[in-house]
């Protein structure tokens, strides 16, 4: 396996969008924005249900644990642009943080 940095999971589950088509999509154009910076060194892996369904399509950024939910194509270039190659997560799509919770003060015990 190649060294990376970020581990990328993205949900094409059956219920993020119809049947993961949309989610489909988006993670194939992330594949495209992140081969476009031969710099980065991301693996990106295709997931199914984190069952949270009704966000979706919900990516996921490791180390960080940040979790993006309604993530559609620009969202995905943006999340490449800033996040991966700028280390600066797009705070307006981030709904979960790995041991801080979920974003919108609901986070479940
Ligand atoms: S199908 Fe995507 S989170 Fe459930």
């Amino acid at each position: 396996m190649r060294l990376h940095d970020k581990h990328v999971l993205m949900c094409t589950g059956p219920r993020c969008t119809a049947d993961g088509q949309q989610a489909e999509t988006v993670f194939l154009a992330l594949g495209q924005a992140i081969d476009a910076c031969p710099g980065l060194r991301v693996k990106r892996t295709r997931s199914r249900c984190f069952a949270v369904c009704k966000q979706g399509p919900v990516m996921v950024v490791y180390p960080e644990g940040v979790w993006y939910r309604q993530v559609d194509i620009d969202a995905a270039r943006r999340i490449v642009d800033e996040h991966l190659l700028q280390g600066r997560p797009v705070e307006a799509l981030i709904f979960h943080r790995l041991g801080q919770g979920d974003v919108d003060g609901e986070t479940k015990a």
